[in-house]
């Protein structure tokens, strides 16, 4: 890894990122209602060694130490989202002591010097919702309007950038497609109007926050450059269906007002002319582009007989016309998730090529799971596998800049280890070490790396008259 640590443009913002569900716990508490993932996970056989996310790492009680975990990395956003059953515990009446919880986190983001950033839909919709149809009902697009706008109301003077939801592909696509993630519909191609309900979701709640003052409404969608295995027409053919299906019927939409296909267009279940009318709603011009991005993938159409299991975190079912096959001569993490940087330039500027009415990128999510060990006997985690993952992939966004692509911001995926869906605790992403029994809180190597990173950069223009930030101490894993 070169020494010298990577550098973006003055003014580039970097952050951190999580989840409600993934890390906030007190389940039930002061008023929450369930959402559909506390259903997935009380049955029995849906995620890792059973385990689920009633306390996850009991942010709702320890937000205050987390935030200065956050503020002394020197991070200048924080991306996390807002729970609905929280705020809405069956999805339509407001419960109070549910805002409460992010009113005081967002005073206390401000009080330290960070910039919040909520997502209003991070894959925990409310129980009740989904028993009436889920994203399969259009009217859980207008219940997620009248959410966005209780919360704007209520954190609207302080909070000034939103993202309505966060990677609709993979919720339509393990949720609702596949059964690996809530809801575990199952439903095939059949879920596609699950993907369209969440696009109007994200029009309506766009146009709920602006009317409440927002200042900058992005969304963050999951991206991956798909390439075929091979050069037969076939392959070719099958990586373009897939990454239809997984990259372009979430951004075309909202980009350039349109499907990808006729075939996807007319498997949204919605028919003209309503249609047209809701694509003209769901493409207004956003302020930024969230892009979230893990890794690569390459696709082949089926061999008969050959065994594609294994290969993708979820396998795709047998008789769909296409089949993912390994990265060849990738490093993996040790969720087996391939690491390619330049795959990460690679689809910022496709982006930039595909969309000439694309707003600034900001890249919403990126990160690796490694098995972290606890931390040793002078509290240090060492995790030089994620610091070169990290040093990779901002050095790829430094070259898609210096290739013309205008990307003004990049949030680590995760600020701590968490609950990782349908994988459990045992994949680490955190920045911070969370120890499973005591939930004790412990910076990694890769924090103290991240903290020199941000510290390296230009000083931005517009934040020269800003107080200086949170002044902090070398700790025992600090890298010198
Ligand atoms: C994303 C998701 C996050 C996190 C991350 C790592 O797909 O938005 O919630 O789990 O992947 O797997």
């Amino acid at each position: 890894m070169p020494s010298s640590p990577p550098l973006l443009p003055p003014g580039f913002r970097f952050g951190m990122a999580t989840s409600a569900y993934q890390i906030e716990g007190a389940a039930g508490l002061d008023g929450k209602g369930p959402s559909i993932w506390d259903t997935f996970t009380a049955r029995p056989g849906t995620v890792r060694h059973g385990e689920d996310a009633r306390t996850a790492i009991d942010h709702y009680h320890r937000y205050e130490e987390d935030v200065t975990h956050i503020a002394e990395a020197g991070a200048h956003d924080y991306r996390f989202s807002l729970s609905w059953p929280r705020v809405m515990p069956e999805g339509g009446a407001v419960n109070p002591r549910g805002l409460d919880f992010y009113d005081r986190l967002v005073d206390r983001l401000l009080e330290a010097g960070v910039r919040p950033v909520p997502t209003l839909y991070h894959w925990d919709l409310p129980q009740a919702l989904e028993d009436a149809g889920g994203w399969m009902n259009r009217a859980t697009a207008h219940a997620l309007a009248r959410y966005a706008t209780a919360v704007a109301e209520r954190l609207g003077d302080r909070v000034h950038d939103w993202i309505t939801m966060n990677e609709m592909s993979v919720h339509t696509l393990y949720g609702y497609a596949l059964t690996d993630h809530a809801p575990a519909r199952g439903l095939g191609l059949a879920a596609l109007p699950a993907a369209h309900h969440q696009l109007l979701a994200h029009g309506l709640a766009v146009q709920a926050l602006r009317a409440h003052g927002a200042a900058r409404t992005g969304v963050a969608n999951q991206h991956f450059p798909v390439s075929p295995a091979g050069g037969d027409p076939a392959d070719t053919e099958a990586a373009a269906l897939f990454s239809d299906l997984t990259n372009w019927t979430f951004s075309d939409p909202v980009l350039r007002g349109d499907y990808p296909s006729e075939l996807i267009r007319s498997a949204t279940g919605t028919a003209e002319p309503r249609l047209a009318e809701d694509l003209e709603l769901i493409s207004a011009p956003l302020d930024f582009y969230g892009v979230n991005y893990y890794e690569p993938t390459v696709i082949e159409a089926p061999r008969e007989g050959k065994d594609y299991r294994g290969v993708m975190e979820v396998d795709i079912p047998e008789g769909l016309p296409f089949s993912p096959v390994p990265v060849a001569g990738a490093e993996r993490t040790d969720f087996g998730w391939a690491i390619v940087p330049s795959a990460l330039t690679g689809i910022l500027r496709e982006l930039r090529d595909r969309y000439p009415a694309l707003p600034p990128v900001v890249v919403t999510e990126n990160g690796a799971s490694f098995h972290d060990a606890a931390p040793d006997a002078r509290g240090r985690v060492a995790d030089p596998r994620r610091i070169a993952y990290l040093d990779g992939h901002l050095r790829a966004v430094a070259d898609a800049v210096a290739a013309g692509a205008d990307v003004r911001g990049y949030y680590v995926w995760s600020a701590f280890d968490n609950f990782e869906w349908a994988a459990g605790y045992d994949e680490r992403f955190g920045l911070v070490h969370v120890d499973r029994a005591t939930l004790r809180r412990t910076r990694k190597d890769s924090w103290y790396w991240y903290r020199d990173v941000i510290a390296a950069q230009p000083p931005a223009p517009d934040r020269a008259a800003a107080p200086d930030p949170p002044q902090t101490t070398g700790g025992p894993g600090a890298p010198s």
